[in-house]
């Protein structure tokens, strides 16, 4: 039986990678950071059928000995300081959870053992600012936040490790992807959220900042597929994966109220603490690499996603 270890297990990603890699008849064992309160929702369902440890992204000799312990075949490295604004309010906590974390994970692995692969969870920020439209593997980065910039350090010392030490390493530039499972403050989930409660009557207005940005829109559990294939291969690489589409936070809005018989102009107000010190204005990513090469190819299309995460939310607040 292959073993795998998630760091971030809790997160939405992780959730997916553990039932995705479940269901291949992986021992899946997850990585969780010490909480007085458990922040186990995502995955109680599966609480069962894999193995939770406690350690740290900030704690090198917690890796080494959780590493050591488990001697997994595949780490899937998944936990970050993932939200871009508060990386401009703890730029710091940012950077070591989100960047020099990275290089603790793969000193962990170049210490107990080469042979395992390990995935990075690289990100579309990093391109922020675009050189080129759409992005692939070879476009350069312009980080426009202390989140994107520490991602950046991330991919780079990945492939570093796999230069210098021969590391089955590989960095997925992964672009948004969501899911009924997205934490609240991300603008989709908050969006999906923002409309079943409307519709319950629990509130009025839905406060936004930037609705002229364009996201890439994924579904989760698409691209956690894609994560898995990446360390399938004969030999270590870097894949952009993404839809190739393009879309607006207001038509993201539009698709999303009209879902509930809704007109998203009524409800949403914007509120300029939404607004970010230096913004992405738009992101398209080209997955042309990981489809040929991978096989791999989005199942869930953009109005599928965003009805997906509507229904999901209305019914949880029964309406
Ligand atoms: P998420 O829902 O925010 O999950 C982040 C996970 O990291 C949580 O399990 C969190 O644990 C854990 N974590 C944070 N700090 C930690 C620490 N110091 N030690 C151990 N665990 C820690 O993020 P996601 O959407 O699943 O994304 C997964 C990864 O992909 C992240 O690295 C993210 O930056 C990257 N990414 C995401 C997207 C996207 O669109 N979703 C796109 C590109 C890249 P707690 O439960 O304890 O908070
Ligand atoms: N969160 C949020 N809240 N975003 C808003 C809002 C709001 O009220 N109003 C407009 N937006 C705009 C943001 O300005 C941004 O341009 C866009 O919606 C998407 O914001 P998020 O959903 O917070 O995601 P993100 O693109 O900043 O970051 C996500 O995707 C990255 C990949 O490109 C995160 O998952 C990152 O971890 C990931 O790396």
């Amino acid at each position: 039986m292959k073993k795998a270890l998630i760091t971030g297990i809790t997160g939405q990603d992780g959730s997916y990678l553990a039932e995705n890699l479940l269901s291949k008849g992986y021992e899946v064992h997850g990585m969780v950071r010490r909480s007085s309160t458990e922040t186990f929702m995502r995955i109680e369902h599966i609480r069962e059928k894999i193995h939770i440890h406690q350690a740290d992204l900030l704690d090198q000799l917690s890796l080494l000995n959780l590493i050591e312990e488990i001697r997994p075949c595949e780490l899937y490295n998944l936990a970050a300081q993932s939200f871009v604004p508060t990386s401009w309010v703890q730029p710091f906590l940012t950077a070591e959870f989100t960047a020099v974390g990275v290089t603790r994970i793969l000193e962990a692995v170049r210490l107990v053992d080469k042979k395992i692969r390990v995935y990075q969870a690289s990100s579309s920020e990093m391109f922020g600012k675009v050189k080129e439209i759409p992005q692939t593997e070879d476009t350069p980065f312009y980080p426009r936040s202390p989140y994107g910039v520490a991602k950046v350090y991330g991919h780079w010392i990945t492939i570093n490790y796999r230069e210098s030490y021969g590391l089955f390493a590989c960095s997925g530039i992964l672009f948004n992807h969501e899911s009924p499972r997205r934490g609240k403050e991300f603008v989709t989930r908050k969006i999906t959220d923002g409309v079943a409660r409307i519709k319950a009557g629990l509130q009025d207005k839905l406060y936004l900042g930037n609705l002229e940005a364009k996201r890439d829109w994924g579904y989760a559990g698409d691209y956690v597929e894609a994560m898995w294939l990446m360390l399938q291969q004969d030999a270590p690489d870097d894949y952009v994966i993404a839809t190739g589409e393009t879309h607006s936070v207001k038509e993201f809005c539009e698709i999303a109220f009209d879902r509930a018989g809704l007109d998203w102009e009524k409800y949403v107000e914007i509120d300029p603490q939404f607004f970010r010190p230096a913004e992405v204005d738009c992101l398209v990513g080209n997955a042309e690499k990981a489809q040929k090469k991978l096989g791999w190819k989005r199942k869930v299309a953009f109005k599928e996603l965003v009805h997906l995460m509507v229904d999901a939310d209305l019914k949880r607040y029964q309406v």
